[in-house]
């Protein structure tokens, strides 16, 4: 907490020296207790200059997403203004679960710098180096009911992926049913968690993992032929905080769309940025695998697909591979 207040009276003069008096004055705590912090913020990355006469300037800032850092570039109107930020999490969505049950509103998020235990689609693990991925998890109370909550789904691959095209000029594909892909690389997946009743959505967690600044020799193995980051498509590392500024902008901005105008206008932007109808696919869904041409997307996030013996399938959960494009 001190460090925050700390970095909040530097930057409030960004161009003068504090004196370390002034500032025992104003936090209420000894010459020697600002001394210690402001070692530990310069562990952490903080530049700053200190001259025995004048007292300490903060010179230059890391790239951390601690709230202190992610604030003051906000432009979201609601959403973010409650950041409950951790160095490292086993997972930001098992955190805002938890949270999101004793009660926390609407737009608080969790963001920690690395995941130990990161959770993906389908009971995969998902990867999150510290420093260099964007894990976060959105709490979300929207007054819809349960059977289309999949669109919240839908309209937050939407918000990423403008998200990604703002930060980078590059122009992401969503592969259904809400992987991000670059350059056919994953660079972005989504993991959403609802807690319902019948006829009630209690809430939703918004969990969304970004590869920003990971090197491709970084990635594991297994992954490292399919994954990607926005720093290895764009050739320049990105600012993190930069990105989570225009994720939630964008976040805001889709939901509020989404509650006013409806599921189509989602639909729609959804559909233009997947590419998917007239693809050839093959499908595996729970151990199954189809093929055929993809159709089109439903309101509740299904895939509609036509196999290759004329059958209509509505596959509502699983993998996707793209083949040759056709049209249908
Ligand atoms: C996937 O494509 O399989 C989904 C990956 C989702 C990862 C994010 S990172 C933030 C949030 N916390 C988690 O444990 N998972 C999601």
């Amino acid at each position: 907490m001190m460090d925050e207040e700390i970095l909040q009276l530097l930057r409030e003069r960004p161009a003068t020296f504090l004196s370390g008096e002034e500032m025992s004055r104003l936090l209420k705590v000894s010459r020697t207790a600002i001394w210690k912090r402001i070692r530990h913020l310069r562990s952490l990355g903080y530049q700053i200059e200190a001259s025995t006469r004048s007292g300490y300037r903060l010179i230059h800032s890391p790239d951390l997403l601690t709230p202190s850092e992610v604030k003051p570039l906000l432009k979201t109107e609601w959403m973010g203004k409650v950041i409950h930020y951790f160095k490292s999490l086993d997972s930001t969505n098992s955190q805002a679960y938890e949270l999101a049950s004793q009660g926390a509103e609407e737009g608080e998020v969790v963001i920690a710098e690395s995941q130990l235990k990161g959770r993906g689609r389908l009971g995969r693990s998902w990867f999150s180096p510290p420093y260099l991925t964007l894990n976060l998890s959105v709490i979300l109370r929207p007054l819809i009911p349960p059977h289309q909550a999949p669109l919240i789904t839908l309209m937050a691959a939407v918000a990423t992926a403008e998200a990604i095209e703002k930060c980078s000029g590059l122009r992401p594909l969503i592969k259904w049913p809400n992987d991000i892909l670059l350059r056919g690389r994953k660079v972005a997946g989504l993991l959403n968690e609802i807690q319902s009743e019948t006829d009630r959505i209690h809430f939703v967690i918004l969990g969304i993992g970004v590869n920003l600044n990971i090197d491709e020799k970084m990635f594991p193995k297994e992954i490292r032929s399919i994954a990607t980051s926005l720093k290895r498509e764009r050739g320049e590392a990105v600012l993190r905080k930069e990105f989570l500024q225009h994720l939630l902008k964008e976040l805001e901005r889709w939901y509020k769309i989404l509650l006013k105008e409806g599921g189509d206008a989602v639909l729609m932007a959804w559909r233009k940025r997947a590419e998917i109808k007239g693809r050839q696919v093959k499908v595996t869904s729970f151990g199954e695998t189809l093929t055929g041409i993809a159709v089109d997307v439903d309101s509740s996030g299904s895939l509609i697909l036509k196999t290759e013996n004329g059958e209509r399938k509505r596959v509502v959960a699983g993998d996707v591979e793209y083949r040759v494009k056709k049209e249908v």
